[in-house]
């Protein structure tokens, strides 16, 4: 045995510390194929969490420095796209605990009391870490609070408390990913040049006219189509004119992070932003199939236990429709609203910033 715990000896049993793995699965209790099959996808998913832990920390620790260096993005980009097949793998797992039929769950459902899947640690330290809070939940749910309550009483826990902590502490993905756009160069513009202000001003307030322009024409259209009653239309397309400037103008001043989004996703074939479009994209496919994941879940516990109270006492289908509600990054789902088609943009302006030359 050398220091760092590598052995010259290893097989493939004792690498993977296969022995101790498989002790864990409640063979000594004499579980029933249905109740192994049930603590084994539970186990599995613990083991993706955890990756997706160790992921998402270090993803947060290169994004969140003042000054990230280029090369730091692709592997964040890797890294997201890591966790974002995590999710979908799991998303599908859940038809192999379909297999597990009402009657076979309430065979030995009583005897797990109130533990829940809704006492993982690691999925509260993983919402933690990408920003999640109790207003984006839409209920008082403090994970804090509820594991400072698991702690008292079992001290055995009391670890999982300490983690949470630490990671609320922390600034979240989501703080390290918009105070990545706010930096971004618009129109060839950095934060920290003069007149930067003005200059992102009337970006956003060209951009607002061909919003206008863009949903005045559309509503034209639907309006000689007939199909809808003219003031609840011109209600509808007012209102969406009105949101897309409090958007990006809140309060009558401009928000650079939402600008940065709505530069990237405006002008993504621009060669400089490869890597700031990869990077966003990679969040909203990670958030998306984390949504998703949440959804078969629900969709899963419906067909197993109905419209039951959950183990954990939430109302559990429900509740578990509401989780997948919530939005992390709503800034970067919202900026979608508010594009313009590609020939209605705003020109271009220093393209040669961009690594692009006029008439390219
Ligand atoms: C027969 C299988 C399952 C049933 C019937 C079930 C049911 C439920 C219910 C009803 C809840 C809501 C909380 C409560 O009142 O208990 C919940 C939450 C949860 N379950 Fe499951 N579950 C199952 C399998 C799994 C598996 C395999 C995992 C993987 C780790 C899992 C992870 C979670 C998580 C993380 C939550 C918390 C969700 C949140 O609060 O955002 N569940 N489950």
């Amino acid at each position: 045995m050398v220091d760092n715990g590598v052995r010259a000896d290893w097989t493939y049993g004792t690498y993977l510390r296969l022995d101790e793995l498989l002790a864990l699965q409640g063979d000594d209790r004499g579980v029933s194929n249905d109740e192994l099959h049930f603590i084994v996808v539970h186990q599995t998913f613990e083991l993706w969490f955890k990756q997706v832990v160790r992921e998402l920390c270090e993803i947060r620790g290169s994004l969140g420095n003042s000054e990230v260096p280029e090369e730091a993005i692709p592997s964040c980009v890797h890294g997201m796209r890591r966790v974002t097949e995590i999710f979908r793998l799991m998303e599908s797992q859940w038809s192999v605990m379909e297999t597990l039929t009402p009657q076979g769950f309430l065979a030995f459902r009583d005897d797990l009391g109130t533990a829940s899947g809704f006492e993982s640690y690691q999925m509260r330290e993983l919402e933690i870490i990408l920003g999640l809070t109790k207003s984006m939940r839409g209920t008082n749910f403090d994970p804090l609070e509820q594991f400072r309550k698991i702690a008292e009483r079992d001290p055995t826990q009391t670890h999982a408390l300490d983690r949470l902590t630490e990671a609320s502490q922390k600034p979240s993905l989501l703080d390290a990913v918009m105070s990545w756009v706010r930096r971004t160069p618009i129109m060839g513009s950095r934060q920290e040049d003069p007149g930067d202000d003005e200059r992102i001003t009337k970006y956003v307030e060209a951009h607002l006219f061909a919003y206008s322009e863009h949903s005045l024409n559309q509503q034209r259209s639907i309006s000689e189509s007939g199909n809808m009653n003219p003031e609840m239309l011109d209600a509808r397309m007012e209102s969406a004119r009105s949101q897309a400037r409090d958007f990006l103008l809140p309060n009558g001043k401009v928000d650079r992070a939402r600008a940065g989004l709505l530069f990237i996703e405006s002008y993504r074939e621009l060669p400089l932003l490869t890597w700031p479009r990869a990077l966003v994209d990679a969040v909203v496919e990670l958030e998306e199939s984390m949504v998703k994941w949440r959804h078969a879940h629900a969709r899963m516990v419906e067909r197993i236990i109905g419209r039951r109270v959950g183990t954990g006492g939430s109302s559990g289908v429900d509740y578990l429709d509401g989780t997948a509600k919530y939005r992390i990054f709503t800034d970067l789902w919202a900026v979608r609203t508010v594009l313009v088609r590609p020939d209605l943009r705003p020109e271009l302006e220093n393209p040669e910033f961009y690594g692009f030359s006029q008439g390219s």
